[in-house]
């Protein structure tokens, strides 16, 4: 159901919803830009960049903000002072300031206005909103670790500015000067981030509007280009139309605006989620470049457009700055409307000595506090770390979360769900999870079933759980206003939704037409949400069933740019442009703990898809990126949007493999398989209007290849299972970029159609191109890579290689150096695979070593927060393969956990070593030694060797040494010493 004209008169009554229904279904059409607007349409953007240009042609000087070195004091780790905006009428405004730095090694940067703190101002339109700036949005993405002020080195205040430093050795700096006000952070003494260096800074004080004389009828029209009274444009302060809407901006202009400078940086990463390149682009126009700033105001962004800054579901406004020596962040903390401005200045060197480049941001929003966090690491990987200190790690997912899930708009019955299930089956293809979207309601009326199509969904529920198997409905935050309907009524009685700016319940449209809105800031709503979700409540749900958060940006088909008008009013009396942007992630974790608290003692962890989000969502579930299409285009935009996703800190991500709106070609639809078994978030998904195309129908040679590249995820699930740990534990992405991986390597900081899975030094490059058989990949390192499945080797540090792709094949290299773990026995689902034995791949580096690591735990409950899991190293070295214990520390309580969980594992086995790149005097070895732990001595396994063939690395097998996955052991081939690579 494409919803190509979803703007309704708010007067539409319930008995034209057939009518309005009718127009939501006409065929599919591309984007409607116009829906959205651009910086000009959006009125604190514009007058945000009107003030930077008039600042720019007068200089930095005219800037009106200036720290009172009188103020400035050191208190408790934190920098405090006042800054003074001067306005042209002479008006001196306070803004408090204070810095923190971090016990992460980061500095924040708060500003807010003396009046509004005091709730000092006056409200018009007698509108009842809270009378600060937002000031709660770490509450919601920030997690309280990484937030205590550090000790700081030397605090030296003088005439013209106060230099801080903190950090190990005392690296860090940072000076703030005074006039203008201003900050330039430094590692070592090399400028890494300033704030406010070309004097851009605005912070809109409160004001009251000054009413003009009301004109009489018959006499000339009032202008709304009315000379500003503090000497600013106010033509879109006090109310602001777009497209048919009108916000009523109680509170007057509000927004806040800072120029963001990285010197010596030519790249910047993350922003998610926008569907443009993951190196992000510069945003004032000129050939290739956008002529547009990065927006963020989460929306429904239907059939979006590729190469382009657009909003569209999610926003975290994390940017990493990149060069060869480090890595800087800055993450802008605000949930209102923003935009990024981002152009690249070559800046001459005076010496002669040649210049370097600049990367220069301008970040505006809409109202709010100013609070910015500014990190300073020496490599991607560290800062990643530090931004999940600030706003948290990925959750741990179940297992069934990173298997396959079955995905369309919509599974019509429980017999086509039982249906579905057993020609999974019947074709021998794995998949975990099937999912039903909107129409298994009754009439759109979520915590129900259709009784007509879904009369026994228990049943239905049964049949999956017999193979491990899993079942995810949509539930939405839109709640269908109908008489009678239980949820809708008790929403009302006790006053949890969200409110129209008179106070009343809001009321708009969406799927199922009239609807009111959960407020999730409420925390009774959420208390209320919790109990939706028992399982002595939820009709037709038991413990194998799990949530898809949908249209929570939020969406409403008839508001302004399809979502809430600004002036709606949450819990805490806040509008809800101070808090859109984190608005649907205030819904994703009420289900997350919905789900949590389902049932006493359940402990496991719950599953939750969301499609809106905001910087710490990680920590709640994992996202899609929305309404793609079945294009090339789209299948191969969805790689640098997922591995965007895993610079912002929340990588479990996926895109709907097949494309989500129109018909897949068998070629692509097979191709974006290939790819989505290697996203983080694997699931396919279709419009209502689509043909089936469960991977069974496609027929020879398709299917085949299809549950081929499921298989093969499968049989990779504990080396991905692996890669969230680390997620988990260090916010290192799941699916890793060039430059991530290679930091050191310019060539390839651009580079997003490649990537390597965790820590494995997997690498692939899926086919995104019609027609296309073979792929060029670079390598960044001198190390030797092997294809997947033939060992055939490629070296050349800083060259493309090309890899055969016929259709059938994943262009998937191993690099040399690695241990990874998999699961080679086909099962049917994920869970089926438990207590399956485990190969270890060693792929040996030129150095004749190789290392890996593995998780494992339980892939269900929270138990391993306890000490319930194995966390292993495996180490090739000095001709024999160890395995190590890497698990942290215990507690004896743990320890008891521990050593249960072992127990249970004690079973689990290693059933094949391969390895590959193995020298030849292994040739006529046919028995290595194995020793450990529960090994008796003595014990052999067999060895079998392969010749090298041409351009194809020698490599063995161990068949069944048969030691324990969770114990320590040391498998020698005993080919003297080191085993030297020959390539
Ligand atoms: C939205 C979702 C899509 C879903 C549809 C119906 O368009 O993005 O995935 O199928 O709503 O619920």
């Amino acid at each position: 159901m494409a919803r190509s004209s979803r703007r309704q008169p708010s007067w539409l009554s319930l008995s034209l919803s057939i009518l309005l229904l009718a127009v939501f279904m006409p065929a599919v059409m591309a984007v409607k830009k116009h829906d959205f607007k651009t910086c000009e349409q959006s009125g604190f953007c514009k007058r945000n960049h009107a003030l930077a240009d008039d600042i720019a042609s007068k200089g930095r000087d005219a800037s009106p903000y200036r720290l009172d070195p009188n103020t400035i004091r050191m208190k408790n780790g934190q920098v405090e002072g006042t800054i003074l905006k001067t306005t042209s009428d002479s008006e001196r405004i306070k803004l408090p300031l204070i810095v923190t730095f971090l016990d992460s090694g980061s500095a924040r940067i708060q500003i807010d206005e003396e009046k509004r703190q005091r709730g000092d101002i006056e409200l018009r339109h007698s509108s009842k909103a809270r009378k600060e700036r937002y000031n709660e949005a770490g509450s919601w993405a920030l997690t309280g670790a990484g937030l205590q002020p550090q000790k700081l080195g030397k605090f030296d205040k003088g005439d013209e500015s106060t230099t801080v430093t903190w950090g190990p050795s005392n690296q860090f700096s940072a000076t703030i000067t005074y006039a203008p006000f201003g900050v330039e952070f430094a590692v070592n003494n090399t400028k890494q981030v300033v704030l406010n260096e070309r004097g851009f800074m605005n912070f809109e004080h409160w004001r009251p509007k000054i009413e003009k004389p009301v004109k009489e009828e018959g006499k000339e029209e009032e202008t709304k280009d009315e000379p500003a009274v503090t000497g600013e444009d106010e033509s879109t302060s006090w109310d602001e139309s777009f497209g048919g809407n009108t916000d009523s901006k109680p509170k007057g202009p509000e927004s806040i605006g800072m120029d963001i400078t990285f010197p010596g940086f030519s790249y910047v990463y993350g922003l998610a989620e926008h569907a443009s390149p993951l190196s992000l682009k510069e945003t004032h126009g000129g050939e290739g470049n956008f002529d547009q700033p990065y927006r963020f105001y989460n929306a429904d962004v239907f059939e979006y457009e590729l190469d382009s800054p657009m909003t569209l579901y999610g926003s975290i406004p994390f940017m990493q700055a990149h060069n060869k020596g480090s890595t800087v962040g800055v993450f802008w903390l605000n949930a209102a409307e923003t935009w990024v401005d981002i152009v690249k200045t070559k800046q001459d060197s005076t010496l002669g000595l040649g210049g370097h480049m600049d990367t220069q941001t301008h970040w505006v929003s809409e109202a709010g506090v100013m609070d910015i966090f500014v990190m300073l690491a020496p490599t991607p990987k560290a800062l990643s770390k530090k931004y999940g200190e600030l706003t948290g790690y990925t959750a741990m997912p179940q297992m069934f979360g990173i298997a396959y899930h079955q995905c369309r708009w919509n599974y019509v019955s429980d017999e086509d769900v039982k249906d579905v299930d057993r020609k999974f089956d019947k074709h021998n293809i794995p998949y975990d999870v099937i999912w039903l979207d909107l129409e298994y309601t009754d009439d759109k009326q979520y915590f129900t079933w259709d009784a007509d199509t879904f009369p026994d969904p228990i049943g239905m529920e049964k049949q999956l759980d017999e193979h491990g198997r899993k079942l995810v409905i949509i539930i939405d935050p839109h709640i269908k206003n109908k008489a009678g309907y239980p949820i809708v009524e008790e929403l009302k009685s006790k006053d949890l939704a969200v409110k129209n700016k008179g106070l009343n319940i809001y009321e708009g449209w969406c799927w199922p037409g009239s609807s009111h809105w959960i407020d999730c800031f409420n925390p009774a709503a959420r208390e209320w949400w919790k109990s939706l979700f028992l399982y002595n409540k939820m009709k037709g749900v038991q413990s194998n069933v799990w949530i898809w958060n949908d249209m929570n940006e939020p969406s409403v088909f008839n508001g302004p740019e399809v979502s809430m008008p600004r002036d709606n009013i949450h819990y805490g009396n806040w509008e809800h442009r101070d808090v859109h942007n984190i608005n649907g992630m205030t819904f994703h974790n009420a289900t997350h703990h919905a789900l949590i608290s389902r049932a006493k003692g359940e402990n496991v962890r719950p599953f939750v898809l969301t499609r809106a989000f905001f910087a710490g969502s990680q920590r709640i579930g994992a996202m899609w990126t929305g309404d793609n299409q079945a294009s090339w285009g789209h299948l191969a935009a969805s790689i640098p949007m997922i591995l965007t996703q895993g610079v912002a800190g929340f990588p479990f991500a996926g895109a709907d493999v097949g494309g989500f709106f129109g018909n897949p070609s068998k070629e692509l639809q097979t191709r974006w398989y290939q790819a989505g078994a290697f996203y983080p978030f694997f699931r396919a998904h279709a419009h209502i209007d689509t043909r089936r195309r469960e991977p069974y129908l496609l027929g020879a040679p398709y299917t085949e290849i299809m549950a081929q590249a499921l298989r093969l995820r499968y049989s990779l699930l504990p080396s991905w299972y692996t890669a969230f740990r680390e997620a988990a534990t260090d916010g290192t992405p799941i699916v890793r970029a060039q430059y991530y991986v290679h930091p050191h390597d310019e060539y390839g900081f651009a580079l997003d159609d490649q990537f390597y899975i965790g820590s494995t030094g997997l690498l692939v490059k899926p086919v995104t191109t019609e027609g296309d058989e073979s792929v060029n990949i670079y390598l960044a390192d001198d190390e030797t890579y092997y294809d997947y499945n033939s060992f055939k080797t490629y070296r050349g540090a800083g060259k493309h290689i090309t890899v055969a792709a016929p259709l059938e094949k994943i262009p998937l290299l191993m690099q040399g150096g690695h241990v990874f773990a998999r699961k080679d026995r086909p099962r049917r689902s994920s869970g089926l695979m438990k207590w399956d034995p485990y190969t270890l791949v060693v792929v040996l580096g030129r150095d004749g070593e190789a290392e890996g690591e593995l998780y494992v735990d339980d892939g269900e409950t929270y138990e391993f927060e306890h000490g319930a899991y194995i966390h292993r190293r495996f180490k090739f070295e000095k001709g024999g393969l160890a395995s190590q214990d890497i698990s942290a520390s215990w507690t004896p309580k743990d320890n008891k956990k521990k050593s249960a969980y072992l127990k249970t594992m004690e079973s689990v086995t290693v059933e094949k070593i391969i390895i590959v790149n193995v020298p030849k005097s292994l040739e006529s070895k046919t028995e290595v030694k194995v020793a450990g732990d529960g090994v008796k001595s003595g014990t052999t396994a067999n060895l079998s060797y392969h010749a090298a063939g041409e351009g194809n690395a020698a490599w063995a097998v161990i068949r069944n040494p048969a030691v324990m996955i969770g114990a320590d052991w040391r498998i020698d081939l005993e080919v003297g010493g080191d085993v030297k690579s020959e390539l």
